[in-house]
């Protein structure tokens, strides 16, 4: 029986560095790579050095493009180790000036999708597998003008945290990654600036390290990976003082 890494968002960003890392760090037979663009998932495969990369082309906002994936699973049977859910998107906005439809978009993708995936594979993973769910730190406290973003990321974080607890009887791990802004594609999409606030760009940081990080604190079995002082700070400002408060005090759009 093969032993394989489901990473979704594969094509760029956080879910690219997933692969590179897990390739040099882990003995795998296969990662399968889901994303939209095909071609850049290929390319990535070619340059894997120990695993054989597998794409899978599948819009995950759909619930066919899960359905692809869970297919495979069920035909192929094979021991899912790590589960990374990484596919998402933000759109900066306040809720009445974005379109309805991409706000909805965003809770497919972010929370169906991601829910979906986590579902379907859990069968497959064996006692001491890993599921790394991206999350946010836009989950710590609600965010005017990423509204509806940050609400979905507050929902990945408390679904894994409860799913943790849950999955300890069969050995499985689930850590949530809360990032703060990392330098992917993420800007190019969330914003037609195609980047973040300028007091948030002062924090941004490279997604080799986050990965890294993430990898470190899912192999002791953590629960949460919080990459850089600032952001454990928010975290922790998050937790003690009023939100309202902190609202206040921030330009959020
Ligand atoms: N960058 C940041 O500042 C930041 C901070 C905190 C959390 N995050 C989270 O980190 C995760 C990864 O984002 P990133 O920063 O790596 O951004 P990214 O470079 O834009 O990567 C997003 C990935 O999601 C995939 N994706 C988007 N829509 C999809 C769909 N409908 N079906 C399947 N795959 C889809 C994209 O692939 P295709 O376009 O090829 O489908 C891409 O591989 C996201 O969940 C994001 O919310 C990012």
């Amino acid at each position: 029986m093969k032993n394989i890494a489901i990473i979704t968002g594969a094509s760029s960003g956080l879910g690219k560095d997933f692969v590179r890392q897990l390739d040099s760090k882990y003995e795998l037979d296969e990662i399968w790579m889901i994303a939209r663009r095909k071609e850049k998932m290929k390319k990535l495969a070619d340059n894997l050095k120990n695993s054989k990369g597998i794409v899978i082309d599948a819009d995950l906002s759909k619930r066919e493009g899960v359905s692809k994936v869970i297919s495979k699973l069920n035909a192929e049977k094979p021991k899912v180790l790590f589960l990374i859910n990484s596919a998402g998107f933000g759109k900066i906005g306040s809720f009445t000036e974005l379109e309805l439809d991409e706000q909805l978009d965003m809770i497919d993708l972010n929370i169906k999708a991601l829910t979906a995936m986590t579902y379907g594979v859990i069968p497959y993973m064996p006692k001491g597998s890993k599921i790394i769910q991206i999350a946010s730190s836009a989950a710590f406290l609600p965010q005017p003008g990423f509204n509806v973003y940050a609400a979905t990321k507050a929902y990945v974080l408390h679904f894994s945290k409860a799913l943790g607890i849950e999955l300890k009887g069969k050995g499985i791990d689930v850590l949530a990654v809360c990032p703060g802004p990392v330098k992917t594609e993420f800007f190019k999409v969330a914003s037609s600036k195609g980047k973040p606030l300028d007091w948030k760009a002062k924090f941004m940081v490279k997604s080799k390290d986050v990965v890294a990080k993430a990898l470190q604190d899912s192999e002791q079995n953590k629960m949460e990976s919080v990459y850089g002082i600032p952001m454990k700070l928010l975290k922790l400002i998050s937790r003690m003082i009023p939100h309202r408060w902190i609202l206040k005090m921030f330009k959020w759009n």
